[in-house]
Protein backbone atom coordinates (compact mmCIF):
# COMPACT_ATOMS: atom_id res chain seq x y z
CA UNK A 1 0.00 0.00 0.00
CA UNK A 2 1.26 3.45 -0.91
CA UNK A 3 0.33 6.92 -0.19
CA UNK A 4 1.45 9.27 -3.32
CA UNK A 5 1.23 12.89 -4.00
CA UNK A 6 2.22 13.89 -7.79
CA UNK A 7 2.03 16.79 -9.85
CA UNK A 8 1.33 17.06 -13.43
CA UNK A 9 2.47 19.67 -15.99
CA UNK A 10 2.89 18.59 -18.73
CA UNK A 11 0.22 20.50 -21.32
CA UNK A 12 -2.06 23.38 -19.86
CA UNK A 13 -3.57 22.44 -16.81
CA UNK A 14 -1.58 22.27 -13.58
CA UNK A 15 -2.75 19.83 -11.14
CA UNK A 16 -1.66 17.97 -7.75
CA UNK A 17 -3.24 15.25 -6.30
CA UNK A 18 -3.00 12.25 -3.12
CA UNK A 19 -4.06 8.73 -4.01
CA UNK A 20 -3.75 5.81 -2.09
CA UNK A 21 -3.10 3.20 -3.94
CA UNK A 22 -6.55 3.50 -6.43
CA UNK A 23 -8.10 5.36 -3.98
CA UNK A 24 -8.33 9.41 -4.44
CA UNK A 25 -7.70 10.91 -1.26
CA UNK A 26 -7.57 14.75 -2.81
CA UNK A 27 -6.98 15.51 -6.84
CA UNK A 28 -7.16 19.39 -7.58
CA UNK A 29 -6.50 21.22 -10.98
CA UNK A 30 -5.98 25.07 -12.02
CA UNK A 31 -6.88 25.48 -15.82
CA UNK A 32 -4.77 27.06 -18.08
CA UNK A 33 -7.61 27.29 -20.43
CA UNK A 34 -8.84 30.60 -19.90
CA UNK A 35 -4.97 32.24 -20.51
CA UNK A 36 -4.63 29.95 -23.53
CA UNK A 37 -8.07 30.96 -25.01
CA UNK A 38 -6.88 34.13 -25.99
CA UNK A 39 -4.01 32.73 -28.65
CA UNK A 40 -6.37 29.87 -29.67
CA UNK A 41 -3.79 27.44 -28.39
CA UNK A 42 -1.65 26.05 -25.63
CA UNK A 43 1.79 28.98 -25.86
CA UNK A 44 4.12 27.27 -24.34
CA UNK A 45 6.18 29.50 -22.68
CA UNK A 46 3.20 30.71 -21.20
CA UNK A 47 1.96 27.71 -19.57
CA UNK A 48 5.16 27.37 -18.00
CA UNK A 49 4.82 30.25 -16.37
CA UNK A 50 1.29 29.83 -15.13
CA UNK A 51 2.38 26.17 -13.78
CA UNK A 52 5.64 27.95 -11.67
CA UNK A 53 2.40 30.37 -10.48
CA UNK A 54 0.05 27.44 -9.55
CA UNK A 55 2.19 24.66 -8.61
CA UNK A 56 3.01 25.73 -4.88
CA UNK A 57 -0.34 26.61 -3.88
CA UNK A 58 -1.83 23.46 -5.46
CA UNK A 59 0.45 21.31 -3.14
CA UNK A 60 -0.99 22.91 0.18
CA UNK A 61 -4.56 22.42 -1.23
CA UNK A 62 -3.97 18.65 -1.89
CA UNK A 63 -2.44 18.12 1.27
CA UNK A 64 -5.01 19.52 3.18
CA UNK A 65 -7.76 18.49 0.84
CA UNK A 66 -6.70 14.92 1.40
CA UNK A 67 -6.50 15.71 5.27
CA UNK A 68 -2.68 14.62 5.35
CA UNK A 69 0.58 15.96 6.39
CA UNK A 70 4.02 14.68 4.66
CA UNK A 71 4.47 12.06 7.72
CA UNK A 72 1.92 10.43 5.85
CA UNK A 73 2.84 10.74 1.82
CA UNK A 74 5.45 7.67 0.72
CA UNK A 75 6.27 9.27 -2.17
CA UNK A 76 6.21 11.68 -4.58
CA UNK A 77 5.22 11.69 -8.41
CA UNK A 78 5.75 14.50 -11.23
CA UNK A 79 4.58 13.92 -15.12
CA UNK A 80 8.24 13.61 -17.02
CA UNK A 81 6.97 13.03 -20.18
CA UNK A 82 5.99 13.31 -22.77
CA UNK A 83 5.17 17.04 -23.28
CA UNK A 84 6.16 20.74 -23.36
CA UNK A 85 9.49 20.53 -22.36
CA UNK A 86 9.69 23.62 -20.15
CA UNK A 87 6.28 22.95 -18.65
CA UNK A 88 7.09 19.44 -17.88
CA UNK A 89 10.46 20.90 -15.82
CA UNK A 90 8.09 22.77 -13.33
CA UNK A 91 6.30 20.08 -12.06
CA UNK A 92 9.28 17.48 -12.43
CA UNK A 93 11.78 20.39 -10.42
CA UNK A 94 9.08 21.06 -8.05
CA UNK A 95 8.38 17.03 -7.47
CA UNK A 96 12.22 16.21 -7.12
CA UNK A 97 12.35 18.99 -4.86
CA UNK A 98 10.44 18.02 -2.22
CA UNK A 99 11.08 14.57 -2.59
CA UNK A 100 14.69 15.89 -1.60
CA UNK A 101 13.32 18.46 1.25
CA UNK A 102 10.72 15.31 2.96
CA UNK A 103 12.90 12.71 2.47
CA UNK A 104 10.44 10.57 0.04
CA UNK A 105 11.16 8.46 -2.76
CA UNK A 106 10.55 10.09 -5.99
CA UNK A 107 8.90 8.92 -9.64
CA UNK A 108 8.63 10.15 -13.27
CA UNK A 109 5.53 9.10 -14.65
CA UNK A 110 4.55 8.28 -18.05
CA UNK A 111 1.92 10.50 -18.84
CA UNK A 112 -0.07 8.38 -20.93
CA UNK A 113 0.92 5.51 -18.40
CA UNK A 114 -0.95 8.26 -15.79
CA UNK A 115 -4.38 7.96 -18.47
CA UNK A 116 -4.29 4.53 -18.46
CA UNK A 117 -4.28 4.41 -14.59
CA UNK A 118 -7.25 6.90 -14.61
CA UNK A 119 -9.04 3.33 -15.76
CA UNK A 120 -7.91 2.03 -12.08
CA UNK A 121 -9.61 4.76 -9.71
CA UNK A 122 -13.22 4.25 -11.41
CA UNK A 123 -12.65 0.50 -11.52
CA UNK A 124 -10.34 -0.44 -8.57
CA UNK A 125 -11.09 -4.57 -9.39
CA UNK A 126 -9.86 -4.10 -13.25
CA UNK A 127 -6.71 -6.69 -13.47
CA UNK A 128 -4.94 -6.55 -17.19
CA UNK A 129 -4.95 -7.59 -19.58
CA UNK A 130 -6.83 -4.93 -21.09
CA UNK A 131 -7.25 -3.27 -24.28
CA UNK A 132 -7.02 1.14 -23.93
CA UNK A 133 -7.99 3.06 -26.29
CA UNK A 134 -6.22 6.27 -25.49
CA UNK A 135 -7.27 8.90 -27.09
CA UNK A 136 -6.18 12.78 -26.36
CA UNK A 137 -5.03 16.31 -27.93
CA UNK A 138 -1.51 14.98 -28.60
CA UNK A 139 -2.37 10.87 -28.72
CA UNK A 140 -4.23 7.74 -30.54
CA UNK A 141 -2.91 5.41 -29.84
CA UNK A 142 -4.50 1.29 -29.21
CA UNK A 143 -2.34 -0.36 -25.71
CA UNK A 144 -2.28 -3.54 -24.61
CA UNK A 145 -1.85 -3.29 -21.20
CA UNK A 146 -0.46 -6.42 -19.46
CA UNK A 147 0.57 -4.59 -15.94
CA UNK A 148 2.47 -2.11 -14.29
CA UNK A 149 5.48 -0.82 -17.15
CA UNK A 150 4.24 -3.70 -19.48
CA UNK A 151 3.20 -2.05 -22.46
CA UNK A 152 2.52 -3.21 -26.30
CA UNK A 153 1.42 -0.68 -28.42
CA UNK A 154 -0.81 -2.26 -31.39
CA UNK A 155 -2.27 0.93 -33.21
CA UNK A 156 -1.88 4.83 -33.75
CA UNK A 157 -2.57 7.43 -35.92
CA UNK A 158 -0.34 8.16 -38.98
CA UNK A 159 -0.89 12.25 -38.38
CA UNK A 160 -3.05 13.87 -36.45
CA UNK A 161 -4.21 12.80 -32.81
CA UNK A 162 -8.09 12.61 -32.73
CA UNK A 163 -8.31 15.48 -30.06
CA UNK A 164 -5.84 17.37 -32.13
CA UNK A 165 -8.54 16.84 -35.16
CA UNK A 166 -11.11 18.06 -32.99
CA UNK A 167 -9.53 20.99 -31.91
CA UNK A 168 -8.43 21.64 -35.75
CA UNK A 169 -12.37 21.22 -37.07
CA UNK A 170 -13.13 23.79 -34.22
CA UNK A 171 -10.66 26.21 -35.18
CA UNK A 172 -11.95 26.08 -39.24
CA UNK A 173 -15.67 26.80 -38.21
CA UNK A 174 -14.67 29.17 -36.33
CA UNK A 175 -15.85 27.82 -32.51
CA UNK A 176 -12.71 28.56 -30.15
CA UNK A 177 -10.54 26.70 -28.16
CA UNK A 178 -10.37 24.12 -27.33
CA UNK A 179 -12.69 22.38 -29.84
CA UNK A 180 -13.54 19.17 -28.60
CA UNK A 181 -16.25 20.19 -25.69
CA UNK A 182 -17.70 22.98 -27.92
CA UNK A 183 -17.76 20.35 -31.13
CA UNK A 184 -19.38 17.51 -28.40
CA UNK A 185 -22.32 20.38 -27.13
CA UNK A 186 -23.17 21.28 -30.87
CA UNK A 187 -23.11 17.77 -31.88
CA UNK A 188 -25.90 16.92 -29.77
CA UNK A 189 -28.25 19.11 -31.77
CA UNK A 190 -27.19 17.96 -35.32
CA UNK A 191 -27.12 15.36 -37.33
CA UNK A 192 -24.37 12.84 -37.83
CA UNK A 193 -25.78 11.41 -41.33
CA UNK A 194 -25.83 15.25 -42.72
CA UNK A 195 -22.88 14.77 -44.29
CA UNK A 196 -20.90 11.90 -45.58
CA UNK A 197 -16.95 12.25 -44.37
CA UNK A 198 -14.06 9.91 -44.85
CA UNK A 199 -12.76 7.78 -41.66
CA UNK A 200 -9.25 7.89 -42.72
CA UNK A 201 -8.68 4.84 -43.64
CA UNK A 202 -4.88 3.60 -44.06
CA UNK A 203 -3.84 1.50 -47.23
CA UNK A 204 -1.82 -1.36 -46.65
CA UNK A 205 0.71 -1.88 -49.98
CA UNK A 206 -0.80 -5.06 -50.52
CA UNK A 207 -4.16 -3.90 -51.13
CA UNK A 208 -7.03 -3.47 -48.26
CA UNK A 209 -6.64 -1.13 -45.10
CA UNK A 210 -4.97 -0.99 -41.74
CA UNK A 211 -7.14 -2.65 -39.11
CA UNK A 212 -5.96 -0.95 -36.39
CA UNK A 213 -4.03 2.33 -37.43
CA UNK A 214 -5.97 5.77 -38.54
CA UNK A 215 -5.34 9.22 -39.78
CA UNK A 216 -7.48 12.00 -39.26
CA UNK A 217 -5.23 14.93 -41.04
CA UNK A 218 -7.68 13.69 -44.43
CA UNK A 219 -10.81 14.00 -42.82
CA UNK A 220 -9.62 17.48 -41.31
CA UNK A 221 -9.22 18.47 -44.71
CA UNK A 222 -12.66 16.79 -45.96
CA UNK A 223 -14.51 19.25 -43.64
CA UNK A 224 -12.46 22.05 -44.81
CA UNK A 225 -13.36 21.87 -48.66
CA UNK A 226 -17.17 20.97 -47.35
CA UNK A 227 -17.12 24.27 -45.60
CA UNK A 228 -15.52 25.98 -48.39
CA UNK A 229 -18.40 24.65 -51.25
CA UNK A 230 -21.17 25.63 -48.48
CA UNK A 231 -19.88 28.67 -48.50
CA UNK A 232 -19.13 28.40 -52.64
CA UNK A 233 -23.02 28.04 -52.46
CA UNK A 234 -23.69 30.75 -50.80
CA UNK A 235 -25.10 28.82 -47.40
CA UNK A 236 -24.68 31.38 -44.53
CA UNK A 237 -25.23 30.81 -41.76
CA UNK A 238 -22.91 27.39 -41.84
CA UNK A 239 -24.99 24.63 -40.54
CA UNK A 240 -22.68 24.08 -37.59
CA UNK A 241 -24.21 21.38 -35.76
CA UNK A 242 -24.71 19.02 -38.37
CA UNK A 243 -21.48 19.72 -39.42
CA UNK A 244 -19.82 18.58 -35.51
CA UNK A 245 -22.38 16.23 -35.78
CA UNK A 246 -21.13 14.76 -38.86
CA UNK A 247 -17.57 15.33 -38.39
CA UNK A 248 -17.88 13.50 -34.23
CA UNK A 249 -19.96 10.33 -36.12
CA UNK A 250 -17.21 9.83 -38.83
CA UNK A 251 -14.17 9.80 -35.08
CA UNK A 252 -16.77 7.82 -33.17
CA UNK A 253 -16.81 4.62 -36.00
CA UNK A 254 -13.06 4.89 -37.02
CA UNK A 255 -12.24 5.11 -33.50
CA UNK A 256 -14.42 2.39 -32.64
CA UNK A 257 -13.61 0.33 -35.39
CA UNK A 258 -10.22 0.33 -35.07
CA UNK A 259 -10.48 -0.41 -31.24
CA UNK A 260 -12.70 -3.37 -31.92
CA UNK A 261 -10.57 -4.51 -34.65
CA UNK A 262 -7.78 -4.43 -31.97
CA UNK A 263 -10.00 -6.08 -28.79
CA UNK A 264 -11.16 -9.35 -30.78
CA UNK A 265 -8.15 -9.75 -32.93
CA UNK A 266 -6.16 -10.19 -29.46
CA UNK A 267 -8.57 -11.99 -27.29
CA UNK A 268 -8.92 -9.15 -25.23
CA UNK A 269 -12.35 -8.61 -23.43
CA UNK A 270 -12.04 -4.98 -22.07
CA UNK A 271 -11.48 -1.78 -23.14
CA UNK A 272 -10.82 0.88 -21.48
CA UNK A 273 -10.86 4.41 -22.78
CA UNK A 274 -8.50 7.17 -21.71
CA UNK A 275 -7.37 11.29 -22.23
CA UNK A 276 -9.31 14.31 -22.88
CA UNK A 277 -11.55 12.87 -26.19
CA UNK A 278 -12.79 9.87 -23.49
CA UNK A 279 -15.06 12.74 -22.38
CA UNK A 280 -16.91 12.62 -25.90
CA UNK A 281 -20.54 11.65 -26.05
CA UNK A 282 -20.51 10.85 -29.31
CA UNK A 283 -17.39 8.01 -29.23
CA UNK A 284 -18.82 7.00 -25.29
CA UNK A 285 -22.48 6.24 -27.25
CA UNK A 286 -21.07 4.33 -30.11
CA UNK A 287 -18.30 2.28 -28.91
CA UNK A 288 -20.15 1.29 -25.83
CA UNK A 289 -23.14 0.01 -27.80
CA UNK A 290 -20.82 -1.64 -31.06
CA UNK A 291 -19.06 -3.33 -28.23
CA UNK A 292 -21.38 -4.41 -25.92
CA UNK A 293 -23.11 -6.03 -28.84
CA UNK A 294 -19.67 -7.94 -29.71
CA UNK A 295 -19.66 -9.77 -25.46
CA UNK A 296 -16.90 -7.00 -25.14
CA UNK A 297 -16.78 -4.57 -21.99
CA UNK A 298 -16.68 -0.79 -22.51
CA UNK A 299 -14.91 1.01 -19.12
CA UNK A 300 -15.05 5.26 -19.24
CA UNK A 301 -13.44 6.87 -16.47
CA UNK A 302 -15.11 9.79 -14.91
CA UNK A 303 -14.55 13.36 -17.05
CA UNK A 304 -12.24 14.29 -14.27
CA UNK A 305 -10.07 11.63 -14.73
CA UNK A 306 -10.08 11.61 -18.18
CA UNK A 307 -8.72 15.22 -19.18
CA UNK A 308 -5.49 16.06 -17.81
CA UNK A 309 -5.22 15.35 -13.98
CA UNK A 310 -2.76 14.51 -10.90
CA UNK A 311 -4.91 11.63 -9.83
CA UNK A 312 -4.05 9.26 -12.76
CA UNK A 313 -0.42 9.97 -12.36
CA UNK A 314 -0.33 9.20 -8.36
CA UNK A 315 -2.10 6.26 -9.12
CA UNK A 316 0.30 5.06 -11.52
CA UNK A 317 3.03 5.90 -9.26
CA UNK A 318 1.48 3.97 -6.54
CA UNK A 319 1.37 0.82 -7.85
CA UNK A 320 5.21 1.63 -9.80
CA UNK A 321 6.76 2.37 -5.65
CA UNK A 322 4.46 -1.18 -4.42
CA UNK A 323 6.54 -2.77 -7.34
CA UNK A 324 10.13 -1.25 -5.96
CA UNK A 325 10.30 0.95 -8.56
CA UNK A 326 12.20 4.51 -8.07
CA UNK A 327 13.46 7.14 -9.96
CA UNK A 328 16.62 8.61 -9.82
CA UNK A 329 16.61 12.64 -8.88
CA UNK A 330 18.81 13.34 -11.92
CA UNK A 331 15.82 12.10 -14.06
CA UNK A 332 15.05 14.72 -16.65
CA UNK A 333 11.64 15.86 -19.23
CA UNK A 334 11.43 14.68 -22.48
CA UNK A 335 9.22 15.79 -24.96
CA UNK A 336 8.87 12.20 -26.58
CA UNK A 337 8.98 9.21 -24.71
CA UNK A 338 7.28 5.90 -26.25
CA UNK A 339 4.99 4.18 -23.79
CA UNK A 340 6.94 1.10 -24.70
CA UNK A 341 10.17 2.46 -22.97
CA UNK A 342 8.63 3.39 -19.29
CA UNK A 343 10.66 1.10 -17.42
CA UNK A 344 13.59 3.06 -18.17
CA UNK A 345 12.47 5.89 -15.73
CA UNK A 346 13.42 3.34 -12.97
CA UNK A 347 15.49 1.56 -11.43
CA UNK A 348 15.30 -0.63 -7.89
CA UNK A 349 15.15 1.36 -4.89
CA UNK A 350 18.08 -0.16 -3.75
CA UNK A 351 20.27 0.84 -6.94
CA UNK A 352 19.66 4.48 -6.58
CA UNK A 353 20.06 5.04 -3.03
CA UNK A 354 23.44 2.78 -3.63
CA UNK A 355 24.90 5.41 -6.35
CA UNK A 356 27.29 7.89 -5.04
O1 LIG B 1 -5.88 14.34 -22.32
P1 LIG B 1 -6.06 15.80 -22.52
O2 LIG B 1 -6.74 16.59 -21.43
O3 LIG B 1 -4.69 16.49 -22.79
C1 LIG B 1 -3.68 15.87 -23.55
O4 LIG B 1 -2.92 15.04 -22.98
O5 LIG B 1 -3.66 16.16 -24.78
O6 LIG B 1 -6.85 15.97 -23.90
C2 LIG B 1 -7.15 17.23 -24.42
C3 LIG B 1 -7.92 17.02 -25.72
C4 LIG B 1 -8.19 18.32 -26.47
O7 LIG B 1 -7.82 18.12 -27.83
C5 LIG B 1 -9.70 18.50 -26.32
O8 LIG B 1 -10.29 19.17 -27.42
C6 LIG B 1 -10.17 17.06 -26.23
O9 LIG B 1 -9.20 16.43 -25.43
N1 LIG B 1 -11.49 16.95 -25.59
C7 LIG B 1 -12.58 16.48 -26.23
C8 LIG B 1 -13.66 16.60 -25.32
N2 LIG B 1 -13.19 17.11 -24.14
C9 LIG B 1 -11.85 17.31 -24.33
N3 LIG B 1 -12.73 16.01 -27.47
C10 LIG B 1 -13.96 15.62 -27.85
N4 LIG B 1 -15.06 15.72 -27.04
C11 LIG B 1 -14.95 16.20 -25.77
N5 LIG B 1 -16.03 16.28 -25.00
ZN1 LIG C 1 -3.27 14.02 -21.38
Amino acid sequence: MSIVLALETSCDETAAAVVRDRTVLSNVVASQIDIHRQYGGVVPEVASRAHVEQVGPLVTAALEQAGLTWAAIDGVAATCAPGLVGALMVGLTAGKTLALVHDKPFLGVHHLEGHIYAAYLSEPTLQPPFLCLLVSGGHTSLIQVQGCGNYALLGQTRDDAAGEAFDKVARLLGLGYPGGPIIDRLAAAGDPTAFPLPEGKISLPGGGFHRYDSSFSGLKTAVLRLVQSLQAQGIDPLPLADLAASFQGTVARALTKRALNCALDHGLSTIVVGGGVAANSGLRQHLTATATAQGLTVLFPPLAYCTDNAAMIACAAADHLNWGHVSALGLGAQSRLPLTAVMGLYGEAREIGSKP
